[in-house]
Parts: structure tokens; sequence; C-alpha cells
């Protein structure tokens, strides 16, 4: 099954999805953190990727986001740049490099720009985090905000829980929402809130709100990608569709291949020079 778009899109901007926002169309986003799955991702059309800092979790098997580095995240930004023909692509600036000063922010923003070629940033928090994020779209680099859950403060929250439930998270929520709007951000995440307050903020908001675990009244919707493709299994939230159950196929096809090695199947004779 595949999506044609109302009106061809040869290469996604910041403005594309202001645009898509404007005339209705849902925005697709996915993360990618290698040059082979970015490739098919892109191939398929899809909005925009998101290298994320969950790569920490799903590339090296950390428990949190907190431990990748900003040289790592520059690794994985650029093996998906030399793949991408369309998307638009939004590197995470992992944590550690933006939370101590907006100078700071923006030397990892310039970073990320100039050694992957990516198109644009996101971080997580609101009025904490406002001067970074002035700083950083003064120098030209556009910021995509991130709301909600924001796992590098998973040790402040303590669980993986819904955020914004109670009406004093929920209404500074909606006070960060529109700073980062008013800083000139192009778009923003929300992550695992009620439906109905992202709903709420994405009324409020011209610029377009991706939504994960957020529900479906937002512009767009964003999963890792490992996760829908059902690559890890661990990981089985509410709000997780799994498009295909690829652990176990790439599981069985491995032990298919062991065992023609062992059969002595594999070569055969039009498989050898
Ligand atoms: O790092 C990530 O994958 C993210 C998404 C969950 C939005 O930030």
């Amino acid at each position: 099954m595949s999506f044609t778009p109302s009106k061809p899109i040869k290469r996604v901007t910041v403005h594309t999805l202001e645009e898509l926002k404007q005339r209705g169309e849902k925005i697709s986003m996915l993360t990618a953190y290698d040059y082979s799955l970015a490739k098919i991702v892109d191939d398929a059309n899809i909005d925009v990727i998101l290298v994320g800092d969950s790569a920490s979790n799903v590339m090296a098997g950390h428990e949190t986001t907190l431990p990748i580095t900003l040289d790592q995240m520059i690794y994985h930004a650029s093996s998906v740049i030399r793949a991408v023909k369309r998307a638009l692509v939004v590197v995470d600036l992992p944590f550690g490099s933006y939370q101590g000063n907006s100078k700071e922010a923006l030397l990892s923003s310039i970073r990320i720009m100039k050694e992957s070629g990516a198109h644009a940033i996101k971080l997580e928090g609101g009025e904490e985090v406002i001067e970074s994020v002035k700083r950083i779209i003064s120098a030209g680099v556009p910021v995509m905000g991130h709301l909600g859950l924001t796992p590098q403060s998973i040790y402040k929250f303590g669980t993986y829980s819904v955020r914004a439930v109670e009406k004093e998270e929920a209404d500074k929520l909606i006070r960060d929402a529109q700073l980062l709007q008013d800083a000139g951000c192009f778009a923003i995440v929300l992550e695992k809130i009620p439906a109905e307050l992202a709903h709420q903020v994405t009324d409020m908001l011209k610029i377009p709100v991706i939504g994960i675990g957020a529900g479906a009244n937002v512009d767009g919707q964003v999963l890792v990608l490992h996760d829908m493709l059902g690559i890890n299994k661990d990981f089985t939230p509410r709000f997780m569709r799994r498009y295909l159950n690829l652990y176990d196929q790439i599981k069985s096809g491995v032990e298919h291949y062991i065992a023609d090695v062992k059969a002595k199947d594999f070569p055969n004779s039009n498989e050898q020079y």
C-alpha cells in the first residue's frame, strides 16, 4: 500500500511542512540512524527523517538516551544524509550538548549542520531552553521543539508514563508550546500526552505539531522505525502500531543460513567461482 501525495514534493523543507499543515495533509515522520534504512525510508516518500537520540537505545543498547554523544549523533546523521534525496532530516541535540548555555547550544547545532549536512535540529524543553532556541534560530538553523515526555529528563520524571495529565503541567506545556512558536521553531513534537491536550495545542499553533502517543488530532505522527518494524520486540506501549515482525523474520533467516552452512548445503556449485 502506498500513498500518492496531492502535490508531488521534490524536496521537503520546513516550509513544505507549514504548507502541509495549512492544507490539512498529515505529516509522516520516522527515525533512522544509518544509511541503508534511511535510504528505504526516503524511497518510500517519508516527509521527515528524525536522527533521534533514541539511537542511544536502539543502536547502542543503552537504557536511556543520556549516554549518546554529539560526535555519535553526527556520525549517525552523516550516514542518513548520504542516503536521503527527498526527506527533511532533523537531528536531535543530545543530552549535555545544549542545556549548559545558549552559546554551547549554538556551537553544538553548528557542528551538526556543518559536519553532517543535516537540515534542522531538535531539542527538548520549553521555557528552560528558550534562549538557546532563539540563538540557534538567529544563526539560520531551523529548530524543532519537543514537549511532553522528554526522555533526556527521565531521571527528573522517574518514569516513562503519560505526561501533562495534571492541570499545572498541562498549562505549562501550553505556555511552552506558544513560547517555542514565538521563538521561531518550525514545528514541535508532543510525546505521550493526553490526546485532548495535543488537539488543543495543535489548534492553537500555526506551526505543525507532530505527535507520538498524542492521539490523532495533531498535524503528523512520528514513530521509532525499529519499533514499528518489529525489529525491537520489547517496547510495546499502547501508541505503538507494529507494521512488520522483522525480529522473527530476521532470526528465522539467520537460523536458516546457519542450518545450510552446517549441512554443507551453502554454498552450492552455482554459488562459487
Ligand atoms: O529520539 C527520538 O526517537 C525521538 C522521538 C521519539 C520523537 O525524539
